[in-house]
């Protein structure tokens, strides 16, 4: 088995920012065209359970994370776009999973560890304190993701990459115990270039409230670019652009012929002001098809639903078989 096979998982909480554009979606989008090579892209439900539990939000967010993938432009013949919990193998194939999960190794797992550690500091007698077991056993849901579709290549953050560890440990240890059953995958770690700063210059992320969210209103949007953190430098003065969020902003959504004018403007002293500026008429030139296409989708509810019911009956193709091979090999089912 050499064919490359994507997969990447999508945890549906919020809306997607410009940060899951240029790091994840777009790329994606561009390797479902690839010749000679197949891609998984679901929304992972079950996950955003572990934090949200308001179901008003879990579903909105599904929807809206679908309706932005449509509208960017996901060709969803050429790829398998489900949703996680359309998918019942899914949540059986982590059972058998976690049987050769080493509960030494979760322990290990930086968000689990990040909260127990937090306890710990605060004093409290207990260091498992609001901690669920579907935090805990997070990346075996994870591992199920990815194995029950025969993935080789999983694009994720930085944050994922010690998940992606403990997902080809489990198969290894799997693998060792029944044969080469499962495809053991490889992540794929975005650049560090590739991460997009936010408002204040940290990493774009929802939880630091510092994201510019995709398919805004003009005036929302032009409010969010005027916040951007600059420096002080004068209209007429030449600014760098190195350590500059406006121009990585700029540039990682740009040709590069247009980021390269824009450097040369902001050298020649551009000010600040006309700098976001043209960053907000960028931004509204280059979402204005996918923006209508995402409202027109947002408010077709039987639409989004019927394309992820027809991706999820093509997934269990996959699925369905594989899991019974997998069942087999451990001696669970019929007895004749
Ligand atoms: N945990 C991933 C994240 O937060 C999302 C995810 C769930 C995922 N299942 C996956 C990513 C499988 C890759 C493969 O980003």
């Amino acid at each position: 088995m050499n064919q490359k096979t994507i997969l990447t998982g999508i945890t549906t909480t919020g809306r997607p920012h410009l940060g899951n554009y240029a790091g994840a979606i777009r790329p994606a989008i561009k390797a479902s065209f690839e010749q000679g090579l197949q891609s998984f892209y679901f929304l992972a439900d079950y996950h955003s359970l572990v934090k949200n539990k308001d179901p008003k939000e879990v579903k909105k967010s599904c929807m809206e994370v679908a309706a932005t993938w449509l509208a960017l432009g996901l060709d969803t013949k050429k790829t398998y776009f489900y949703r996680q919990s359309d998918i019942p193998e899914i949540p059986e194939l982590m059972w058998i999973l976690s049987t050769f999960t080493a509960k030494g190794l979760m322990n290990r797992a930086h968000a689990y560890k990040s909260v127990v550690q937090l306890n710990e500091e605060s004093g409290g007698s207990e260091s498992d304190k609001g901690i669920s077991m579907a935090l805990f056993s997070y990346p075996i849901l994870m591992a199920a993701d990815i194995l029950m579709f025969k993935a080789t290549d999983v694009p994720v953050g930085q944050d994922q990459k010690q998940h992606m560890e403990m997902v080809r440990d489990v198969a290894q240890r799997f693998n060792h115990h029944y044969g080469d059953i499962f495809v053991v995958p490889k992540a794929i770690i975005a650049k560090a270039s590739a991460i997009l700063p936010g408002l204040d210059g940290r990493k774009m992320s929802k939880s630091y409230n510092n994201s510019i969210p995709l398919f805004l209103g003009s005036n929302e949007l032009r409010k969010l670019i005027m916040k951007i953190k600059t420096n002080s430098l004068e209209p007429g003065e030449p600014k760098s652009t190195e350590a500059c969020t406006l121009f990585d902003i700029y540039h990682a959504i740009s040709k590069p012929e247009e980021s390269l004018l824009f450097k040369e403007q902001l050298e020649q002293g551009m000010a600040w002001g006309a700098a976001k500026e043209e960053l907000f008429v960028y931004i509204e030139d280059l979402f204005s098809g996918p923006k209508e296409e995402y409202l027109k989708l947002i408010d077709d509810q039987t639409y989004i639903e019927s394309v992820l019911s027809a991706g999820a009956e093509k997934a269990r193709d996959l699925s369905s078989s594989y899991l019974k091979k997998i069942k087999t090999v451990v001696g669970i089912g019929s007895l004749v």
